[in-house]
């Protein structure tokens, strides 16, 4: 008898993949089924050792398909949703805005008319809508002695940012309207194993194994603030247990970085791992044009969540980018089939055939 159902969105992706792990793994009696559409940013590799446990369900769909989600709904009795689905990168959204438009609100807007049509009937007794976001809504900060507080006023400068403001005012709303029990949780910039190397630091990882060019954008003036996946994963198990309804946590690692300085660091890190004569991979740094409204700082402050519920980073920075560089360098395998495309016949090789 599973006492728990939980519906997880974006399970196959960077940070869904380790949230699903940590449930699964740490909480036998939970059912947790994985909802993701697998675009070209969801790799059911990243879950291949859990994928058989009794306790773990994939199911592959689109958040935009509003009956589908329904349809997901009346087929499992869930207590909770974590959604985390979403299209993430910044760049992507100025090339793309609407396919941000269409995952990140309308389908977030689709996951909540389902849970409260689902839930109204009891009452929402026991039931938990937590909504996984981003410190992007925040805007960017000028000021060095500033961080970006629960209290903070939205400011999203980008399509991305823009999209996840737009759900997060929507998860909102519907605590306020129909009293659905919502919690929101805004992180910084994560890092760790299983990340797309479209992103900062797994792309630099994946250059300096191959010698390619380093972009950095603009002067790598710009800021951010990183945390270990892990520990996020970590923070959303605490918030999802222990929050509180209508509540935001924000979640970061007090810990910033210009890019320019991250990216120096990464190669001397590499060149030990590699072998090669410090100082060869920052020849590979590569100034190139900056992104458009790029935004210069994010800087989390999360003393609401480490002081009301308990939680803090267990790595340093240092100790978990060396951790994360020697992932990327015992699966040569796993960013292979990443950047050849083979992980997408994942899917098709574990779960249409058996
Ligand atoms: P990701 O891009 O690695 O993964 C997103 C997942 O969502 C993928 O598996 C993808 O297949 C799935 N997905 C996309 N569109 C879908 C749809 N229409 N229906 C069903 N599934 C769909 O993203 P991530 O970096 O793991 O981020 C996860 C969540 O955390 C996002 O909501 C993001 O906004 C938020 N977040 C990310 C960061 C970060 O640094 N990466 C920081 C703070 C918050
Ligand atoms: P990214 O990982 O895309 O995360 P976000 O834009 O959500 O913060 O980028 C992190 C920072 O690194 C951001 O300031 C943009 C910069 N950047 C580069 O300089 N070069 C790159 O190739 C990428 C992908 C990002």
């Amino acid at each position: 008898m599973q006492s728990k159902h939980i519906l997880i969105t974006g399970g196959a992706g960077f940070i869904g993949s380790h949230v699903v792990r940590l449930f699964v793994t740490k909480y036998p009696d939970y059912q947790i089924v994985n909802l993701d559409k697998l675009t070209y940013a969801g790799n059911l590799e990243n879950l291949k050792d859990i994928q058989d446990f009794p306790n773990y369900i994939f199911e592959k769909g689109d958040i935009v398909d509003a009956d589908f989600i329904t349809a997901l709904f009346q087929k499992y009795n869930f207590d909770g949703v974590i959604h985390l689905a979403a299209e993430s990168h910044v760049d992507r959204s100025i090339t793309d805005p609407m396919s941000f438009v269409m995952t990140n609100v309308i389908g977030t807007v689709n996951l909540l008319n389902a849970a409260r049509d689902a839930w109204k009937a009891s009452g929402f007794e026991g039931k938990r809508f937590y909504h996984v976001s981003t410190d992007e809504v925040y805007g960017e900060l000028h000021d060095p002695e500033e961080f970006f507080l629960e209290t903070t006023s939205y400011d999203p400068r980008s399509p991305y940012s823009a999209s996840k403001a737009s759900s997060d005012h929507f998860v909102r709303a519907y605590h306020n309207t129909y009293k659905l029990p919502v919690v929101v949780s805004n992180c910084s910039n994560n890092y760790g194993p299983n990340h797309f190397p479209e992103k900062l630091i797994p792309l630099m990882i994946n250059n300096i194994i191959h010698n390619f060019p380093l972009p950095v954008y603009g002067k790598g003036e710009n800021v951010r603030d990183w945390l270990f996946v892990k520990d996020h994963a970590r923070a959303i198990d605490v918030i999802y247990h222990n929050g509180v309804n209508g509540e935001t946590y924000n979640i970061g690692g007090f810990n910033e970085w210009k890019n320019i300085d991250l990216v120096h660091l990464l190669c001397k890190i590499m060149d030990e791992k590699l072998g090669r004569p410090e100082g060869t991979s920052v020849k590979l740094i590569t100034y190139v044009q900056d992104r458009a409204g790029h935004d210069l700082r994010y800087a989390i402050d999360a003393n609401k969540l480490m002081k009301e519920l308990g939680w803090e980073p267990s790595l340093q920075f240092e100790e978990g980018l060396a951790s994360t560089v020697d992932w990327y360098l015992a699966n040569t395998n796993w960013l292979k089939n990443v950047t050849s495309g083979d992980y997408l016949n994942y899917y098709e090789s574990m779960y249409t055939n058996r």
